[in-house]
């Protein structure tokens, strides 16, 4: 299927036999009839497959580098699935900062499974080495993590998964496939909220796991088609229509990030900026290896603290006040209060996630129209 900005555009996309048409047809479709007892074409019921499902799952597997793609309702069921790998009694070793609504699935319903979790900093790979236990079996890595931007490095990881035989799950959600492909790293599986980056637009809530396994595929296969939480054909269809657009918009969202982390870093009222991209980021060397680009998000904390962000949240006109992230608009967040309300006071400023931190997740936007707004705002603080 050719290189990898062919394979964005193209891969398991074929016209369709019965009309020629160009774009995958979307099969709005619940069972299919059979041509006779035990013998149908491949589809029985959607739950357990669907043809305009199975394009996507076969398409994220292709640009994600893997042989098996698997897709659910959200990016949450899709972690959800994953953790049904385990078994009552099974331990987790996870990245502190991953996105609040993961951590609340992990505390307050999958440990109610007796399933337990251990939060560390996984760029510290001796953290995480003393965090497993003879019950670890799972190893799960988010990079860059929401919303701190942290990173951790992959090959570090694959070594301490193999050592240990835990199972090794990456969420990259914010890196995309097209900056960072966890399979070449050694990761089992890979997860995306397919609702950012991958279809692009705030267009539908989705969720993808992606595996080189195929012991993990049939198992994955198993849990989806039992638990149910599969997406809807309509919209596997859009993220197939948004998606295809995801090398040019990863480019643009990488450039115009760069341009708003120098911004920020150098205006006098902001005190920290979280980014990648920056030289400042402690593991600025490792993403320069590990990832092709840096992306377009950023976190921020301001001088005057909580009433300085608030001041700049309420005063942006261009920047949108949203949840969620990775669509072609320039979305500004406060996780306490949005996406990691759910994460107990303590526990969010223990890690580094302040009151006063401010999320932005860069568009495609001209880059000199996000910065005026943000130095607008940024004026309106005292
Ligand atoms: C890194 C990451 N993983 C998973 C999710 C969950 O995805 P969804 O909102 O599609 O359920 C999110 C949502 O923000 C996220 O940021």
């Amino acid at each position: 299927m050719g290189k990898f900005n062919t394979k964005v555009v193209r891969a398991a996309m074929k016209p369709d036999p019965t009309t020629g048409a160009i774009i995958p047809p979307i099969y709005q479709v619940a069972t299919y009839v059979l041509e006779e007892v035990g013998k149908d074409k491949g589809f029985d019921y959607s739950r357990a497959a669907n043809p305009t499902r199975r394009v996507l799952e076969e398409y994220l597997a292709a640009i994600e580098g893997g042989k098996y793609g698997v897709c659910f309702a959200s990016g949450m069921s899709a972690v959800d699935a994953a953790l049904k790998l385990l078994k009552a009694g099974d331990h987790v070793v996870c990245t502190d900062d991953v996105y609040g609504g993961i951590s609340r699935l992990f505390n307050q319903i999958l440990a109610n499974y007796n399933l337990s979790f251990t939060y560390v900093d996984t760029a510290d790979p001796q953290k995480v080495k003393d965090a497993v236990r003879k019950e670890t079996r799972l190893l799960w890595i988010e990079t860059p993590t929401n919303p701190l931007l942290k990173i951790t490095d992959l090959e570090a990881m694959a070594e301490i998964a193999r050592t240990n035989k835990l199972y090794y799950v990456v969420d990259s959600t914010f890196a995309t496939p097209v900056f960072l492909r966890p399979l070449e790293y050694g990761a089992d599986i890979v997860v995306h909220s397919t609702t950012k980056y991958i279809s692009g637009h705030n267009q539908l809530i989705g969720g993808a796991l992606i595996t080189n396994r195929k012991d993990i595929f049939d198992q994955m296969k198993f849990i989806q088609k039992s638990i149910g939480a599969v997406p809807s054909p309509f919209d596997c269809w859009l993220t197939l229509l948004g998606v295809k657009t995801l090398a040019v918009r990863m480019k643009r969202h990488d450039e115009n990030g760069r341009c708003v982390a120098d911004f920020l870093s150098q205006h006098p009222k902001v005190s920290r900026v979280m980014y990648p991209g920056l030289p400042s980021h402690p593991l600025h060397e490792t993403v320069k290896r590990q990832m092709s680009g840096f992306g377009g998000m950023i976190s921020f904390e301001l001088k005057g603290r909580i009433p300085a962000a608030k001041t700049v949240m309420n005063n942006v006109k261009l920047c949108l006040l949203a949840e969620s992230l990775g669509s072609v608009e320039t979305m500004i967040t406060h996780p306490a209060t949005m996406t990691h309300a759910s994460v107990p006071r303590e526990a969010r400023l223990a890690r580094g996630l302040t009151d006063g931190l401010v999320r932005l997740s860069v568009g495609i936007e001209d880059a000199d129209d996000i910065i005026a707004d943000l130095a607008q705002a940024l004026e309106k603080v005292s």
